[in-house]
């Protein structure tokens, strides 16, 4: 399958594909699945021109996975912060197309590009109780920190969730 499939960074030329990026986050987040969101969060609500925003700024990029078609399977947004930090988040594989490599494909791109531009560290947000999450996490190579938050919102079922950080140093292999 991973054949098909190919992962890079999406620049100007596709911002046609923002809303298509957004929609698969928006159905990830709210889909069964292996690493389900559903037990946590009631609705998601990236738009389009957050993911345009975040394809034009200088601090942010947006990986994609296209199958043949070109279609977007698979997002992840990196966002470059100081001190040598890279941060990780809305990482989502489109339903139906889970358990197939697509979250490994993206992982592994943006820990290999960012390592190649010099960042020292990626961090990752994850809410708690998501033991096969983190088992994967820790695989890839990322530790909890100990540091955490309770982020509010309507979009979170009981309208907030408990948030642990995960770093892993992109200075040590795998
Ligand atoms: C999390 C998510 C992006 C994973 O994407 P995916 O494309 O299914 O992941 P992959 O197929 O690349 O598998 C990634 C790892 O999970 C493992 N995995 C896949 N399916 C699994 C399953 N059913 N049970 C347990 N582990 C599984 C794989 O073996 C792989 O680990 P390995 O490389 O060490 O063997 C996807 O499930 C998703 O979109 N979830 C909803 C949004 C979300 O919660 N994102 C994470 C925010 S922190």
């Amino acid at each position: 399958m991973a054949a098909l499939l190919s992962c890079r960074l999406a620049t100007d030329e596709d911002l046609e594909k923002a809303k298509e990026v957004a929609d698969v986050a928006n159905e990830a987040f709210l889909a069964e699945g292996w690493a389900s969101a559903r037990h946590f969060k009631r609705s998601e609500r990236f738009l389009a021109t957050d993911i345009e925003n975040y394809i034009t700024s200088d601090k942010h990029g947006i990986y994609m996975v296209l199958n043949e078609a070109q279609e977007v399977v698979g997002t992840l947004m990196v966002e470059f912060r100081d001190g040598g930090k890279v941060y990780m988040g809305i990482l989502t594989t489109k339903p139906g197309w889970q358990s197939m490599g697509v979250g490994n494909m993206l992982m592994h791109k943006a820990i290999s590009d960012t390592k190649a531009l010099g960042y020292k560290t990626a961090e990752i947000a994850v809410v708690e109780n998501r033991d096969q999450l983190f088992a994967w996490y820790n695989r890839l190579g990322f530790f909890e920190t100990g540091h955490e938050q309770v982020i509010f919102g309507e979009c979170f079922h009981n309208n907030r969730v408990r948030i642990l950080t995960m770093e892993k140093q992109l200075t040590e292999t795998a």
